[in-house]
């Protein structure tokens, strides 16, 4: 039977046979409770929403319609992957949305941070409502709602915002597969069904994307220097180890010039910094010690390769003072 809660005794998944069990049961479960209906699921390519695509998929098929919405603040190579991933390996229904110029014209000139979030989030529910019109017998919505958000939803920590803010007439009922299990359990279930590794272990990345890291008003040359820096970073952190070790490590290029030299010329360009930190519950964190050698090299390749930018920093602030984001 389907539970809403998860019971108290439940056995914690920590291995693929329990992992195993779990999605023969749920696509059983999945199966009875969607019959021959659709199902709609905002993939955005983040470990929750990832997960309950590939059981959706293992248990209906082409019922269910996954839409990617590209809000233009994506790391470089997500929608490709989601793509890759979902359309091309599991063979699923998948509505690819490329709302770039939508979002960044919103945005142009907008500098208050939660405006910025306002806009972002407002935009996304627009496109995903209007892809929903255009399907024909939709009865439910997919959701990534897992345990820890029911919990905390609860103790009024933050609102359960899953399946908020959708237009009123739009009254699905909803599937969420994944809400009795905690994280670590849903990457467990995930690795078993065949995600790939760095879907399956990424690090946390805001619903606002990279528009939390360009501070002030977003420019797409801007963004363009925080897309390639943090590009740089995850590359370098996966070559020497820090993957998977370090919590949550991007950079960020705010509005601000300053003066060197490439090449023997004069330049004035952005600086960009690093943040990598440690936590466990993303309430306070620590700053992770870079060893000094990939620090430099990291400086190397991002003044070289990220055209824009002249001067690499290094955010050493712990949270508290600072926040995690800079937005
Ligand atoms: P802060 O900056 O508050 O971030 O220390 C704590 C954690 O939350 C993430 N974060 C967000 N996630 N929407 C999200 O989905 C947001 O608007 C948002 N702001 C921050 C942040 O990346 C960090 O992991």
């Amino acid at each position: 039977m389907a539970f809403d809660r998860r019971p108290e005794n439940m056995e914690r998944i920590t291995t693929p046979a329990l992992a195993d069990a779990f999605i023969k049961e749920q696509i059983q479960e999945l199966r009875t409770q969607i019959g021959d209906k659709k199902v709609l699921l905002a993939l955005s390519g983040g470990v929750d929403s990832s997960v309950v695509a590939a059981l959706l998929i293992q248990a209906i098929g082409k019922q269910l319609v996954c839409v990617h919405v590209n809000h233009g603040l994506l790391r470089k190579g997500e929608p490709e992957q989601v793509i890759e991933v979902f359309r091309n390996q599991m063979n699923a229904n998948l509505i690819y949305v490329d709302a770039t110029d939508r979002f960044l014209d919103k945005l142009a000139g907008v500098t208050d941070p939660e405006q910025k979030r306002k806009i972002i989030g407002g935009e996304f529910i627009e496109v995903f409502a209007e892809e929903a019109r255009k399907l024909d017998g939709i009865e439910f919505l997919g959701q990534g709602t897992i345990w820890p958000d029911i919990l905390e939803s609860e103790q009024g920590i933050k609102a359960h915002h899953n399946a908020g803010g959708l237009p009123e007439d739009m009254n699905f009922q909803l599937v969420e597969p994944v809400k009795i299990l905690f994280k670590d359990e849903v990457r467990m279930v995930g690795k078993q069904l065949g995600l790939p590794d760095n879907m399956v272990y990424r690090q946390p990345f805001p619903g606002p994307g990279l528009g939390v890291r360009c501070p002030g008003a977003i420019t797409r040359d801007r963004l363009e220097a925080v897309r390639e820096s943090d590009a740089i970073l995850r590359e370098e952190f996966a070559k020497n180890g820090l993957e998977g070790k370090v919590w949550q490590y991007f950079t960020v290029v705010p509005d601000f010039k300053s003066t060197g030299i490439k090449d023997g010329k004069r330049t004035f360009q952005w600086a960009c910094i690093i943040r990598a930190v440690n936590t466990t519950d993303a309430m306070s964190a620590t700053v992770e010690n870079i060893p000094y050698e990939l620090m430099c090299h990291l400086v190397d390749r991002i003044t070289h390769e990220v055209p824009g930018i002249n001067r690499v920093l290094y955010d050493f602030t712990p949270k508290p003072t600072g926040t995690i984001e800079f937005e």
